[in-house]
């Protein structure tokens, strides 16, 4: 079921909500941006894996707050009322689930996290572990908007007022819950008139940059001024960037990032052009389980994403072959710093990212 809203400012709309009562799993369709903005509400884990899988619902924060919400919702629907055979078709439909996408480890990491709920809870009733599983998917959501927050405020101590900024993809609020992470300090600069000019790269195939971050920021009153992916080089040469802030789906331990394809590409320009390049990620986004870049799955899309999708007639010959991967890997050589929640990890990342986590463990223990 969809309907399509009034005309209110876009950043009035939540990504990604919780509608209980009904059952439903309601996110924006960020494939219907910039021309409509609709609502759709999800009930089944087929029209969430699709809305997943059809990026109706992306960005990896965005994707993980939907999955456990998505989780919740699937596993309130099960009827057995013993715990094994209840955790048995919470993992199937776990599973079924994180197929939907493999790059974005939000993904995993948000239905690990409510499956350890099951775990941790398995001696309870039931009913009562639903209820657990429904406070664990609120408090991903939450926890995303004050991460996002911090990452804007580690972000903000990188620039300067009046200071271009470019950026790639959409990483901003509608692929988080709020403030978005590579749009965190732009946000947040914004709020105490930093006056920022920002870059938005159009991101092809399939346009986040144009559809989505430009128009989050252009509603939000920043200064944005969207480009085609080829013309970064012609404003770094400019000496119109200062900086460049990009999100990821996937960092490795060893700093290797992967964010939509053409990330890396800016990276080497930026490089190029001595233009610090700095990647926003949430502590859940590193995962110490992938040693490197090359150990990372990247995404293949159909082809038709590239040829026909969002042109009125096809823009290329038919049965053309077509590469179309949907993330890429930047080297952390490329990386001038990577930007958590935590402040700001330098290289060596291994030996960064080992501290990070254990503060992170010692600050968890404190407030059990
Ligand atoms: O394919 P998408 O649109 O889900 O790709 C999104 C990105 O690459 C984002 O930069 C990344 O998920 C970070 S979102 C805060």
């Amino acid at each position: 079921m969809s309907n399509t809203t009034q005309d209110k400012n876009i950043m009035a709309y939540e990504t990604v909500a919780l509608d209980d009562e009904n059952n439903a799993l309601v996110i924006l369709d960020q494939t219907k941006l910039p021309s409509s903005t609709k609502l759709v509400n999800l009930h089944t884990a087929q029209e969430i894996w699709d809305a997943i899988y059809l990026l109706k619902v992306r960005g990896a924060p965005a994707i993980g707050v939907a999955a456990a919400f998505g989780i919740y919702l699937l596993a309130k629907g099960i009827e057995a009322q013993d715990y094994d055979t209840f955790y048995r078709e919470f993992c199937r439909q776990k599973e079924y689930l994180n197929s939907a996408r493999p790059t974005a480890v939000n993904l995993s990491w948000a239905l690990n996290r409510m499956e350890q709920v099951c775990v941790d809870n398995k001696d309870l009733p039931v009913s009562e572990i639903k209820q657990r599983l429904k406070e664990a998917a609120i408090a991903i959501k939450e926890e995303d908007i004050r991460v996002c927050k911090a990452i804007g405020e580690h972000g903000l101590t990188l620039v300067k007022p009046g200071d271009g900024i470019l950026t790639h993809c959409n990483a901003g609020q509608l692929a988080t819950c709020k403030y978005g992470t590579a749009t965190a300090p732009i946000y947040l600069g914004q709020e105490r008139g930093y006056n920022f000019r920002v870059f938005a790269d159009e991101t092809r195939p399939l346009l986040q940059g144009a559809r989505l971050t430009a128009y989050e920021l252009q509603a939000s009153g920043v200064d944005v001024t969207l480009i085609c992916d080829n013309m970064s080089a012609t404003v770094m040469r400019n000496g119109w960037v200062n900086a460049v802030f990009v999100g990821c789906d996937r960092v490795a331990a060893n700093g290797d990032t992967a964010n939509k394809i053409g990330t890396s590409v800016v990276a080497t320009v930026a490089k190029r052009y001595n233009v610090p390049f700095y990647v926003c990620a949430p502590t859940s986004t590193i995962d110490m389980n992938t040693p490197t870049g090359a150990d990372i799955t990247i995404e293949q899309r159909p082809a038709h994403e590239v040829t026909d999708m969002w042109y009125e007639k096809p823009m290329a010959p038919a049965g053309v072959k077509v590469f179309n991967p949907a993330f890429d890997v930047t080297d952390h050589d490329l990386i001038t710093g990577i930007v958590t929640e935590y402040g700001v990890m330098r290289a060596p990342y291994e030996e960064s990212f080992r501290k990070l986590f254990e503060r992170k463990a010692s600050e968890e223990n404190k407030k059990l």
